[in-house]
């Protein structure tokens, strides 16, 4: 039986996440899910932000299923945000995020698409130093980094039944990095099956807005991929509703992309959609692909007869609004 992995860690992840594994236990499915320690709260408990018996069981797992951390106000420097830390030591290469109009009187265009960001490197390798009065960064594009994302992004193209890869990019200017990224690009593409093209970053954020039909798939590098699936999740309905997958070789890792919300922890009153269309991207990393899709179906079905949070206008709690998703999936 595969291992999951399930993490809450601070605010409301906790609370997203127990809806969440609500729903999954009710769905008798072969998975064996066992409870883990990460964040703030664990740091306050026990002194790690990320304990060593959390790796323990992330080693003989899957697959994570994770709420959200809160990040500490003190500019403590020897803080290394345990997620980072966790994308790093599981390899986790591949950022995908599904960007889709779950409910639509709350989308901005009409735009259906994936997102494949790279992970690991571009502006996000840490690497930052002071000299002379500057700071200097080094921005990494590897022939190996950019070559996998763009594998990647042509399976997940096939599953999710795209026929285009966009690669976006910044090749104008960063005619080395970039350069390097969109010349595999076309390379890796080539017998694919796949529709290949490209556009320059800045032009892709107003082309979002301005021809979302244009893009399938996209492809791109950390930062870009970073700003344009936010944009994204604002355009289909906000970052409440939004999914992510961090997906290595081996391992994944799957969380909302909402942070931990202090402001309304605690009160019983989040709304887990994000965390449950996250669950429906780990079913299917596990190749539980009925399972997935039921998922989501009875999320998508729930809402749209106006079960909701408060949120979404809605008057349900938490667990309320995932006691109705359950009652739907068992229903069928
Ligand atoms: P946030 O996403 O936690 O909250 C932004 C706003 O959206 C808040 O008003 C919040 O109440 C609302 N919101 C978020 N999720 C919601 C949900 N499921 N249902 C209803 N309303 C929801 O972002 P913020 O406030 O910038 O960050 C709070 C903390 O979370 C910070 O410590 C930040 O570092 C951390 N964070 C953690 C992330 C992670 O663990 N992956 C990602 C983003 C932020
Ligand atoms: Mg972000």
């Amino acid at each position: 039986m595969k291992r999951v992995t399930v993490i809450g860690g601070d605010g409301i992840g906790p609370e997203v996440v127990d809806a969440t594994m609500h729903i999954l236990k009710g769905m008798d499915l072969d998975l064996d899910f066992v409870e883990a320690d990460m964040g703030l709260v664990s740091f306050k408990r026990t002194g790690h932000y990320l304990p060593p018996e959390t790796l323990n069981i992330l080693e003989s797992s899957k697959a994570v299923l994770f709420g959200a951390i809160t990040s500490p106000v003190t500019s403590d420097p020897c803080y290394h945000s345990p997620l980072l830390q966790l994308r790093r030591y599981f390899d986790l290469y591949a950022n995908i995020r599904p960007c889709f109009p779950i409910l639509p009187e709350y989308k901005l265009v009409d735009l259906n698409i994936v997102i494949v960001r790279e992970n690991t490197e571009g502006m996000y390798t840490g690497l930052e130093r002071e000299e002379d009065g500057k700071v200097i960064l080094e921005r990494v594009v590897s022939e190996k980094g950019c070559r996998r994302i763009v594998e990647k992004a042509i399976k997940v193209s096939k599953v999710m039944g795209f026929n285009k890869i966009t690669c976006i990019h910044k090749a104008n200017v960063l005619r080395k990095s970039d350069g390097l990224f969109r010349r595999v690009f076309y390379e890796v593409m080539e017998g694919s099956g796949l529709k290949a093209d490209d556009m320059i970053v800045d032009a892709a954020a107003a082309a979002l807005i301005s021809k979302p039909k244009c893009f399938e798939c996209i492809v791109t590098l950390n930062l870009y991929g970073d700003i344009l699936s936010d944009e994204a999740a604002a355009l289909t309905g906000g970052l409440g509703m939004a999914p992510s997958a961090n997906i290595g070789d081996h391992f994944g890792l799957f969380e909302p992309v909402h942070g931990s919300a202090p402001d309304i922890a605690g009160k019983g009153v989040a709304n887990p959609s994000a965390t449950i269309l996250s669950a429906c991207l780990l079913l299917e990393f596990v190749k539980m692909m009925d399972a997935a899709s039921s998922l989501q179906s009875a999320l998508v079905q729930t809402l749209n007869e106006g079960d909701r949070t408060r949120d979404l206008g809605g008057t349900l709690d938490t667990m309320k609004f995932a006691e109705k998703v359950s009652e739907r999936l068992t229903r069928h």
